[in-house]
């Protein structure tokens, strides 16, 4: 695992805009996962800076990582529209080039396993990125979800509740309890793994993700597992990691060629 310590968000999300512009250059109908919350939303910025400057990415394709159950369709705060957004529009991308599962199923369970065939299908994801929940979850994968799990159907947390109520007017109410979500098997198999985690709220859970034991109890420590998984935080989020200074020397001693 490669930790990255940037100064802050918007050097994280250059960053990681920067190695997929470097993938799609090389690969141009590379498989991208989106997540969605507030971190990742400056590498979409970054992206569509750089599309704007010329960076061709007609022939990439977008995938959602998680979607609420039982939101309406169309509802605004739906992953679908979230993605469609603040990242499909954006890069000026048609919904043709965008895959998730559908959260208004009537078989939520045949749709969670349909959308995990379909990432295969589409011969698996080149980068996915994540952000995390304080409970250290990684899509929507709560503690104590299976290291191995595949796409289905979870019960959020009242913590994650609580944290997305912001979404919906601030009223928990209105935050669905069920959703589906890319499983921990499932998210391990992208080729790349890009998690950003931004903020003093984000401390523990990094510090638990990086450098605590592989535990179900913090799903993003699978993430030990990975071949190429990068971490990418701000000093915030940074703070309660034992090998900060480490992490800070291997970093500044990469040679310029390599990317993350
Ligand atoms: C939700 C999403 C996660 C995201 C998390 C953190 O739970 N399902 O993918 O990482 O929120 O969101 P934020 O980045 O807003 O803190």
């Amino acid at each position: 695992m490669e930790i990255v310590i940037v100064p802050d968000a918007a050097a994280g999300g250059e960053l990681i805009a920067s190695a997929i512009a470097e993938l799609v250059t090389r690969k141009p109908d590379a498989l991208v996962g989106v997540a969605t919350g507030s971190t990742p939303l400056p590498i979409y910025t970054a992206l569509t800076a750089k599309v704007a400057g010329g960076l061709d990415v007609t022939r990439v394709r977008i995938c959602q990582l998680d979607e609420y159950v039982g939101l309406p369709a169309g509802h605004p705060e739906s992953y679908r529209s979230t993605v469609i957004r603040q990242v499909v529009e954006p890069l000026g991308l048609s919904e043709g080039s965008f895959i998730g599962p559908d959260g208004t199923a009537a078989d939520v369970a045949a749709e969670a396993i349909a959308y995990d065939h379909a990432l295969a299908e589409a011969g698996g994801v080149d980068f996915q990125i994540l952000g995390i929940g304080t409970d250290g979850h990684i899509g929507f994968n709560e503690p104590c979800s299976s290291l191995a799990s595949r796409t289905r159907i979870k019960t959020l947390t009242d913590q994650t509740r609580i944290d997305n109520a912001r979404f919906f007017e601030d009223d928990i109410e209105q935050v669905p309890h069920h959703v589906i979500t890319q499983g921990i098997g499932t998210i391990l198999e992208a080729r790349h793994v890009v998690l950003l985690a931004t903020g003093a709220n984000k401390a523990d859970a990094v510090a638990a993700t990086v450098e605590g034991p592989l535990s179900a109890l913090v799903p993003a420590s699978a993430l030990q597992l990975h071949p190429h998984a990068t971490v990418v935080v701000d000093e915030a989020a940074a703070a309660g990691l034992k090998l900060a200074d480490y992490f800070r020397a291997t970093y500044a001693a990469k040679p310029s060629w390599q990317s993350i």
